[in-house]
């Protein structure tokens, strides 16, 4: 793992930009995984400000997003096909049949999961895959276990993600209590990970997940078993070796 650390968010989120930018440049077909959640939102910010002044194209590149919540209708500003419209697709080039979200509203989710795992092996593997952390180290929405799942699967999201999101809904009652989430298999499959973690409140599970065992009660840890992870913080850690 490489460790970056930063003083603003705002030069951190143009460095994880610069380094998504760069895959697509070096490969215009680059398959990218997408992240949700607060962490991307500047560095996708960063990324359409690249794409307005015409420093990059997604013509041909492909997207797979790492989750979305069971049973939330698409057209609601919190699933997570909108914010990825709202905050990245609506505004660069990329064609809507490349970019991939589950359907946490497929009538079979089963089938749902196959299908968006044999996808995924079949235009993969990623190239990049953009990671944020949650307050108890879950990474999409593995949440933390005695195992974790190698392909995509549906999840019971733990009561204090849920609380973690309530933020983004009126209340606790409307934040989804399933979601379904890419497997730890599938992420550890990307060629690059990039994982963004921001503010000192994540400073003791960033540091578990770096310097701590490896272990399915923290999923991030997990992250320590492959040969390119990146990690840009703003938190104030170490990366012990
Ligand atoms: C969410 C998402 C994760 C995200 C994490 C942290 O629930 N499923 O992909 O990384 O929780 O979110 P935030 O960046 O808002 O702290």
């Amino acid at each position: 793992m490489i460790l970056h650390k930063f003083k603003n968010q705002s030069e951190l989120d143009r460095v994880a930009a610069d380094l998504m930018l760069s895959v697509v440049r070096a490969k215009p077909n680059a398959v990218l995984g997408m992240a949700t959640g607060g962490t991307p939102v500047g560095l996708y910010e960063e990324i359409v400000k690249s794409y307005q002044q015409g420093l990059v194209s997604f013509k041909e590149a492909r997207t797979f997003n790492l989750d979305e919540y069971v049973g939330l209708p698409v057209s609601h500003a919190e699933s997570y096909r909108s914010f990825m419209q709202r905050n990245l697709f609506d505004h660069i080039d990329i064609e809507p049949e490349n970019t991939h979200v589950p359907n946490g509203n497929a009538p079979d989710i089963e089938a749902e999961c196959r299908r968006y795992d044999e996808m995924m092996y079949q235009l993969g593997p990623i190239d990049m895959q953009l990671l944020g952390i949650g307050h108890n180290g879950h990474i999409g929405f593995n949440e933390p276990d005695t195992s974790l799942s190698r392909f995509t699967h549906k999840v019971t999201l733990k009561e204090d993600t849920r609380e973690a999101n309530k933020r983004f809904f009126n209340s606790l009652d409307e934040v989804p209590t399933h979601a379904v989430t890419m497997g730890m298999g599938s992420i550890l499959h990307a060629k690059a990970i990039l994982l963004v973690v921001k503010g000192q409140e994540k400073a003791e599970i960033l540091d578990r997940t770096l310097n701590g065992a490896i272990t399915t009660e923290i999923p991030a840890s997990l992250l320590q078993t492959h040969p390119r992870v990146i990690v840009l913080t703003d938190c104030d850690v170490n990366y012990k070796l």
